[in-house]
């Protein structure tokens, strides 16, 4: 018989695991955001202290975890569809199976319920009981539930085991307080929490050590950092000032946090990467009252002014088409100011309705599903077309790229990013080259969203 068991994060349940012939597999795949991906890293490196190994056969392993994520309906059924595949595994194999991370935190009890072959369901605050819970799940067949939210969790002396490379993230805080109204987040990663800056630091030390080259700080709201007297200005210029660092970048801050100083820093300091992301949502100030977002377009006009003042900062935002009672009129604001905005990308989402959250509960999602679809592709094509013109521009002049690895379409063409975040892809024939070097590309073509170049260096080749 199964039992449920309910643990809560602040007991210390840190269980020996009896000595085996063979440490369990564990097979992990990870949706969602970076955030989830670092949270990944945790929780592998958790398990690995506790005896457990890892395989990327789910095949051959003997617990397979999902690590979900929550934010639009189309996450979730991603993730249900991959439960729908693992039933298979259960069956054949009686391998244990794990549902981490957002959806487990935002469906609890829920998704044990409807999903009788999930063994263990710990939300984002619950990482360090999952080593107990899955032996438990392995040695007694115990239903594990860890889904209690702290207000104090930040994993602080907790590694993440990161596969290797240029790129590194580093969880900085956690949690949102912001509460805009369409938002799940709140409510699947809990109050807002800042870790010590010390350990951070030592974090990024070592990553430039090993070898890393690109820091990116991690938030749900990832401005808002404070620890006691220390903000994020003097955090981000602290990681930036690391010898070995070359870039920091951040994700996602909020507009309603940028202090002049932390703007100084992205414009000035010659290892934070002049580029901002500035979720903007909506253009028009009703519906951004409505989704809670504390700001007005007026306001957010200012602080792109305020941006540009400083100097040449690619800016890319996130918008949300068809929130509750968005009437053409409201949309066309928001298709007006990303024109006048000039972003580099933008990503654009059709509005999803989350249970809990603010909206849900105050206003009915009235705009049809068709209408919300039109928007989108409307406002998907604008920006490819703003970024494809951006992107021309660049044709002709030389940009700095960090050397980040293999071309997603070709291992004999090496990828990298602009300072501003901008995919470039060369081959790699055209200059011996290696991944974290920094190297001038000449930009020979476009598309919206990847430059194609050639090493300056090999100029006189043509
Ligand atoms: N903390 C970040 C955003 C995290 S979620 C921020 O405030 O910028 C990333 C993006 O998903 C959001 O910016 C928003 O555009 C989108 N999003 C969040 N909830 C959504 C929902 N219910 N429906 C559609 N898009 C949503
Ligand atoms: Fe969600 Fe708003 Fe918090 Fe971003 S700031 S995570 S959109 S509640
Ligand atoms: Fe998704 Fe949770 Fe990230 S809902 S976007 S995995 S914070």
């Amino acid at each position: 018989m199964l039992h449920e068991e309910l643990i809560h994060p602040s007991q210390n349940h840190s269980l020996e695991i009896a000595p085996r012939s063979k440490s369990p597999q564990v097979y992990m795949e990870t949706f969602g955001c970076q955030m989830n991906e670092y949270d990944s890293e945790l929780v592998r490196s958790l398990l690995k202290t506790q005896g457990f190994g890892f395989t990327d056969q789910s095949d051959q392993a003997d617990v397979i975890l999902l690590n979900t994520c929550a934010i639009r309906e189309n996450a979730h059924n991603r993730v249900y569809g991959h439960l729908g595949k693992l039933k298979y595994h259960k069956k054949e194999r009686g391998v244990v199976i794990g549902v981490l991370g957002c959806m487990a935190q935002n469906l609890k009890k829920e998704l044990l319920e409807s999903q009788p072959f999930i063994d263990v369901l710990v939300g984002p605050d619950g990482y360090r009981q999952l080593p107990s819970l899955l032996t438990k799940a392995m040695e007694t067949q115990t239903r594990g539930l860890s889904v209690d939210l702290s207000e104090y969790e930040t994993y602080e002396q907790i590694l993440p085991e990161r596969v290797g490379g240029v790129n590194a993230w580093i969880a900085v805080m956690r949690g949102c307080d912001n509460f805009c109204t369409f938002c799940v987040v709140p409510y699947t990663r809990g109050r807002e929490r800042s870790r010590d800056p010390k350990g951070i630091l030592e974090e990024a030390q070592g990553l430039a050590a090993r070898g890393y080259r690109q820091i990116t700080l991690l938030g749900q709201n990832v401005n808002s950092f404070q620890f006691e007297r220390y903000d994020f200005a003097q955090l981000v210029t602290a990681v930036a000032d690391i010898p070995g660092i070359e870039r920091v970048r951040f994700m996602s801050p909020h507009p309603k946090d940028f202090p002049p100083a932390l703007l100084d820093v992205v414009a000035q300091h010659p290892h934070v990467a002049s580029q901002i992301h500035l979720p903007l949502q909506s253009g028009n100030d009703r519906v951004l009252d409505a989704m809670g977002r504390n700001y007005s377009q007026g306001d957010y006009r200012r602080l792109v002014d305020d941006i540009r003042r400083r100097g040449d900062i690619p800016l890319t935002t996130d918008i949300i088409c068809g929130f509750c009672g968005e009437s053409d009129a409201e949309y066309r604001d928001t298709y007006q100011l990303i024109e006048e905005m000039s972003y580099q990308a933008a990503y654009i989402f059709k509005y999803s309705e989350r249970k809990n959250t603010i909206a849900a509960k105050k206003f009915p999602d009235d705009v049809a599903e068709a209408t919300k679809h039109e928007r989108v592709a409307e406002l998907i094509d604008l920006q490819k077309n703003i970024s494809l013109q951006k992107n021309q521009e660049l044709i002709g002049q030389t940009v700095d790229v960090l050397i980040e690895g293999d071309a997603k379409k070709s291992s004999q063409q090496w990828m990298g990013h602009t300072e501003s975040n901008i995919t470039v892809v060369w081959d790699k024939s055209l200059q011996p080259s290696h991944p974290g070097e920094f190297l001038p590309i000449l930009i020979e073509d476009a598309s919206a969203s990847t430059l194609f170049g050639r090493p300056l260096q090999s100029l006189p080749l043509s």
